[in-house]
């Protein structure tokens, strides 16, 4: 018997018409890196952001990384940042010999617990906050916003994972002094690899442009004051990139879709709780997330894990929190009353395959499975 197709947790999943627009930049012999499709890919989804100024990126990491430089972020500084999340966001302070403090999160949304802001700033006196748009929920950005405009602290909004999803009915990326978004290849759309610098302040925008451009000062021939990056987005990505946000809404949609099919089928198992979406925001289900309670299914989240693998299909823990992360074990950690939230959504948490080309006879395979090894 041949084996069941893989089902992967997020592939990309790629149109026609990202096609076309690549064939286009191909045959303009726009390769070397910039180009119309750059322009016109920053110009799109500062649009349907709803925010002045994009530039283009070789990743989301390059992005948080510009982010706290054009910041004037220095090394020695603390920066706040959710514990709950991909590496990249903690490791952009590092790059800049920043100290990260982690905040832990808020069980009602997974994202960052706004409650522990004020006392993590009157403790640690940061220069910025990252915070992170887990799963695709936006955090609250009302009551983040009011805190660090009153105590003076840049907000980075880690949109990475949030493109299409909103905040009061607006979107992800609007929110922070500067946000990121990522689109690699896990992404709900992708250029391959690639990110999004945002800022309503074209200053920084301008000035992130030109650090990622080795920070060449225009002069006629190459000349350096300040250290740069090579981080800009290529013509042909930005094309793809193009493509794929024609049909971003479509996408959204499809998530959120995957995530009521799982929900309808799971969620009315005692010990299974899904991801909630918080009621001020629309989420866009990057991934469906929730908790296992072995102490009540009988099963784990690991063992959920190895039953989908036999069965040729990738599934994931949630987040390991940063820090419980090797690399940050002597880092400052905010929690309430001792209790470690993030901790628990690691143990327990659960990500399951959620690309938007998933059809209805796979995930019915995943759900089959787990509903399976649930009830021996
Ligand atoms: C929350 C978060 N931040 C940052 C990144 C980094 O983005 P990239 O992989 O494009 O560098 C990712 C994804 O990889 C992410 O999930």
């Amino acid at each position: 018997m041949s084996p069941k197709n893989k089902i992967y947790l997020s592939p990309p999943h790629m149109g026609s018409m990202e096609c076309d627009l690549l064939m286009e930049a191909f045959d303009s012999n726009w390769i070397a890196p910039l180009g119309p499709h750059v322009d016109n890919f920053e110009d799109e989804i500062a649009k349907y952001i709803g925010i002045d100024h994009a530039a283009a990126l070789s990743s989301g990491t390059a992005a948080l990384h510009l982010a706290l430089k054009v910041l004037v972020i220095k090394p020695g500084d603390k920066v706040l940042c959710s514990s709950l999340t991909f590496a990249a966001s903690a490791n952009a302070i590092m790059y800049e010999n920043c100290f990260p403090v982690f905040i832990d999160s808020d069980p009602s949304t997974w994202n960052l617990n706004v409650n522990l802001i004020e006392r993590a700033i009157i403790r640690h006196n940061p220069r910025a906050l990252i915070a992170v748009d887990l799963y695709g929920q936006s955090c609250d950005y009302g009551t983040i916003s009011q805190i660090c405009k009153k105590h003076n602290v840049a907000v980075i909004e880690d949109s990475a994972e949030a493109l299409g999803a909103e905040y009061k009915g607006q979107k992800c990326g609007a929110f922070g002094d500067i946000s990121a978004f990522s689109f690699n290849g896990n992404k709900i759309i992708t250029t391959s690899s690639g990110g999004m610098f945002l800022s309503d302040n074209e200053e920084y925008v301008e000035k992130a442009r030109f650090l990622a451009t080795q920070a060449r000062e225009p002069e006629i021939h190459y000349e350096h004051k300040e250290l740069g990056n090579n981080y800009r987005m290529s013509n042909l990505l930005a094309a793809v990139g193009r493509g794929q946000l024609q049909v971003l809404d479509q996408r959204v949609d499809a998530r959120r879709a995957i995530f009521t099919r799982y929900y309808h089928a799971l969620a009315q198992i005692e010990g299974i709780d899904f991801m909630p979406e918080a009621d001020y925001g629309k989420s866009n289900r990057w991934l469906t997330t929730l908790t296992i309670n072995p102490q009540i299914t009988g099963i784990d989240r690991t063992q959920i894990i190895q039953a989908l693998e036999k069965e040729n299909i990738e599934a994931r823990p949630v987040w390991k929190p940063m820090h419980l992360q090797p690399l940050y074990k002597d880092c400052e950690y905010i929690t309430k009353d001792r209790r470690d939230i993030s901790r628990e959504l690691f143990v327990k948490g659960l990500c399951l395959p959620s690309g938007s080309s998933l059809g209805e006879l796979d995930q019915d395979r995943v759900i089959d499975i787990i509903l399976s090894n649930l009830s021996t």
